[in-house]
């Protein structure tokens, strides 16, 4: 039976578009959009109509950076994918891709298969997996190739924690020459891990055990180092490359001095060094744990250029990397050592709020807006146009927003299985109201209306991002 909905009289935003349109949706996919008030609009029946006058009609999120159930440091993120998608739900995020982890001395087909069993039939939407490569060898490079005909498109690589997920050198550029083969994305976290663990050590020596000091030895150099030699290796192999979660001024001018020559780089940065700063690292009584993510926070006056690079699409994408742990029991393992704080912060549900605020702020326009959260992930990872746009054919991955509601964010109302907000107490302006994920609802007018299992495994083609 054919189910069909109509969302009337909004203003519909994409990545090129604003205009007052009705949206029909049918089967789980966008069948016609019409100018609103029009006989087009009006031919578009439906069984149900939605009345969204006043309020934003736009592409549900593409979350391309989270971390649901990631071991790391000892305990396991804190969100499961069931807990995870549905908060993002709640966020207006209609898509995740989630990093499935190779350990080292297995294969990529075991990581893949176990995060796969992790999220079959929990997700409340629509999820597809990068792959973390930390074991690169003979057979590892064989099975990017199958990864990348299995959809599974993208590669993480690591220049930082030596011992767990690092690459040396010549392992990442033996996995970029496979990439630039089979038509993978390497995606880079850019630190210099050898020379951090030297500075940790000093720093944990002199008896600086905060977590502020976190921030100070994952020094913003050490990141614009590491992004340098990552595109390099890159440019020698002939591939493109993807650096995450950039969080340094200095990674950034790495970035566009590449993008100016012509190079195919790409950068992704995540609200919390948009929002956040080394002040928040720097709170008392161990609170600065709730703050501890790699790349680190830095000083307020980096976010100035993040703000500049998206502007001027040096940096392409904002993700979240979302990867909470509880402060009560999990922050707390590095009480008296800041090394062993588990690396991460919540924000899967803060995301499209966070930005939209931003557009309020003048920093984005709110089709960059839409742009940075929902066409080019979906583009840069191959899920586009099925994701990321309100176009025939599409899935309907809806979001009603309200551009005037007023809310403060908190752990007391949030849906994050966590137990702090990294934005406790904020105010933003905007809202998410209304959430279809192909066509059906999953919060309705802030009501949850999903259930675990409705969102499906997405496997991408390759990168469609060329410029
Ligand atoms: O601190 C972070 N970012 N934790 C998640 C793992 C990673 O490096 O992305
Ligand atoms: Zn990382
Ligand atoms: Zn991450
Ligand atoms: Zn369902």
């Amino acid at each position: 039976m054919s189910t069909r909905t109509v969302i009337r009289g909004g203003l519909v935003i994409t990545a090129s578009d604003e205009l007052h349109a009705d949206v029909l949706m049918e089967d789980g996919r966008i069948a016609a959009l019409a100018a609103s008030h029009t006989p087009a609009a009006e031919a578009l029946t439906a069984e149900r109509t939605i009345d969204a006058t006043g309020k934003y009609v736009i592409p549900g999120g593409v979350d391309a950076h989270t971390h649901m159930e990631l071991p790391f440091g000892g305990t396991f993120a804190s969100d499961t994918f069931e807990t995870g998608t549905r908060a993002a739900a709640w966020g207006g995020t209609t898509t995740i891709v989630d990093f499935a982890v190779q350990s080292v001395g297995h294969t990529l087909r075991e990581g893949l298969d176990a995060w796969h069993a992790k999220a079959e039939g929990n997700c409340a939407i629509d999820y597809a997996f990068h792959m973390i490569v930390s074991d690169v060898n003979d057979e590892t490079l064989k099975e990017m190739d199958l990864l990348v005909e299995d959809g599974v498109t993208s590669f993480k690589q690591f220049m930082a924690y030596p011992g767990v997920f690092y690459s040396d050198d010549g392992q990442i550029l033996r996995a970029m020459q496979r990439s630039a083969d089979n038509g993978g994305l390497i995606m880079m976290h850019a630190e210099n891990g050898i020379a951090i663990d030297v500075l940790v050590e000093q720093a944990l020596a002199r008896g600086e055990t905060d977590p502020r000091f976190h921030g100070e030895v994952r020094k913003a150099l050490l990141e614009a180092e590491a992004t340098h030699r990552a595109i390099r290796l890159a440019q020698v192999a002939g591939a493109p490359l993807y650096v995450v979660h950039v969080s340094a001024t200095e990674a950034v001018a790495e970035l566009a001095r590449a993008r100016d020559d012509g190079l195919p780089v790409f950068g992704e940065t995540c609200p919390q060094y948009l929002f956040l700063s080394t002040d928040n690292l720097a709170e008392p009584d161990f609170e600065g744990a709730k703050y501890v993510c790699s790349t680190p926070l830095r000083p307020k006056e980096h976010q100035a250029a993040l703000w500049r690079g998206l502007r001027t699409n040096d940096l392409q994408v904002v993700s979240t990397d979302h990867c909470p742990f509880c402060f009560s029991g999990q922050k707390e393992l590095g009480r008296g050592d800041f090394s062993k704080i588990p690396n991460g912060l919540p924000g899967v549900e803060n995301r499209m709020d966070l930005l939209h605020q931003a557009v309020l702020d003048g920093h984005i326009s709110r089709r960059r807006w839409i742009e940075i959260a929902c066409a080019s992930p979906a583009r840069m990872f191959g899920l586009y146009p099925k994701k990321g746009t309100i176009a025939p054919g599409a899935d309907a991955d809806v979001v009603i927003y309200d551009p005037h509601a007023e809310q403060v964010m908190s752990a007391g109302t949030h849906h994050m299985n966590v137990d702090y907000s990294a934005y406790e107490g904020r105010r933003v302006t905007g809202r998410v109201e209304t959430v279809f994920s192909r066509g059906v609802p999953v919060v309705t007018g802030r009501e949850y209306t999903g259930h675990a299992g409705h969102g499906v495994y997405t496997p991408r083609s390759t990168c469609q991002y060329l410029t």
